[in-house]
């Protein structure tokens, strides 16, 4: 049977970094608070005017390498963010120029820090149907330029980066076993940037204020997250006629330590098994799970043969899963 395998990962990580020390000096916050409620230890920053393209790029040029895979190869781009460098066109297809995938589609997929698994589920379901042999998908967001410091419930927790993957057509087992989406737009006040889109632009009154920055409900959304994780990862595991006693390697959305804790938890996944970045990156939304599993594999803790579950949850509300065998 013809699936599809990741025979590449990539990273990117933009030079500046932000300790919680940093922030302690620009707001009212500690380490101690960032540390215990978050497992944040610090950030990476993009510079000014370093877009979400600008890390999507060298992080999809990376996959490609690692995957031998030449980019006039590549069949089809997909960029997942929340932050496109422009309301159009596709950070995808700004990738797709810089990185000369000239007989490549392109576009971008929004579902927040679900993004790149409903990336993921869809190059999955090009591959298995036979459209195209070679797709890769980015997750890149260049975020924090956006972020408002004086509003220290939401600055300290994001970041920037990004990660990539390379998805080849391959006869055989190994590859994406099965995919899980969901979603509930009824939750979708819980994490909302209310202005800047079509139902209500940006103007010169509600430029700067509270319309414009990220609101989001923390408590009820951890609440959600850890069941939601729960969901998906066993609804995307039974898809994929496997038990949580079968996951050698669980790579989560970095939301927050605690999250994932008690998500490992409910799972019964013991510590060894979980990758978490978050001290050093932070949540870099639709980037985190492409830039956690990158380092796993360059790490060595994803080997041949692995069962690796990816899961995810974030604003929409979206959650979502993917079970690869390696
Ligand atoms: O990426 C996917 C979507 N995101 C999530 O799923 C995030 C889910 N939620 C969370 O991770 C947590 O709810 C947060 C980390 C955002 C907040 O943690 P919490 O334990 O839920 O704290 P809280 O919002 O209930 O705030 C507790 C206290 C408050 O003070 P009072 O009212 O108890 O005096 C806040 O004002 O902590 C205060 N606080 C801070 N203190 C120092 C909030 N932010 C900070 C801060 N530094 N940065």
């Amino acid at each position: 049977m013809q699936r599809a395998r990741i025979t590449g990962t990539g990273g990117f990580l933009p030079e500046t970094v932000w300790t919680n020390a940093k922030l302690e000096s620009i707001m009212d916050t500690s380490d101690e608070w960032i540390r215990k409620r978050t497992g944040i230890g610090q950030r990476h920053l993009a510079a000014a005017g370093e877009g979400s393209s600008d890390m999507g790029t060298p992080a999809a040029r990376d996959a490609l390498a690692h995957a031998g895979v030449a980019p006039e190869e590549v069949d089809l781009i997909i960029c997942c963010t929340t932050m496109p460098d422009y309301l159009f066109p596709a950070t995808a297809c700004l990738i797709q120029d810089r990185i000369g995938a000239r007989n490549a589609g392109a576009f971008d997929v929004n579902a927040a820090c679900s993004g790149f698994v409903c990336g993921l589920a869809s190059a999955n379901a090009y591959i298995r149907s036979g459209v195209y042999r070679t797709v890769v998908v980015v997750g890149a967001e260049s975020q924090t330029n956006r972020l408002n410091w004086e509003k220290r419930d939401t600055a300290v927790l994001f970041g920037d980066g990004a990660g990539a993957v390379v998805l080849q057509a391959e006869d055989g087992d190994r590859g994406i076993l099965s995919t899980f989406l969901g979603s509930d737009g009824s939750g979708g006040d819980l994490l909302i940037i209310p202005a800047g889109g079509s139902k209500a632009p940006v103007t010169k009154e509600n430029a700067g204020g509270p319309e414009c920055d990220i609101q989001m409900k923390g408590a009820e959304l951890f609440k959600q997250a850890t069941a939601l994780f729960e969901e998906a990862s066993t609804k995307a595991l039974e898809l994929a006629g496997l038990s949580l006693e079968d996951v050698d390697v669980f790579v989560p959305h970095q939301a927050n330590a605690r999250i994932i804790g008690a998500a490992a938890k409910r799972l019964g996944l013991p510590d060894e098994k979980v990758v978490m970045n978050i001290e050093r990156v932070a949540n870099t939304t639709s980037a985190s799970i492409p830039l956690a599993l990158h380092e796993a594999v360059a790490g060595g803790r994803v080997t041949e043969g692995d069962t690796v579950l990816l899961a995810s949850f974030g604003a929409g509300l979206t959650w979502g899963a993917a079970v690869i065998r390696w």
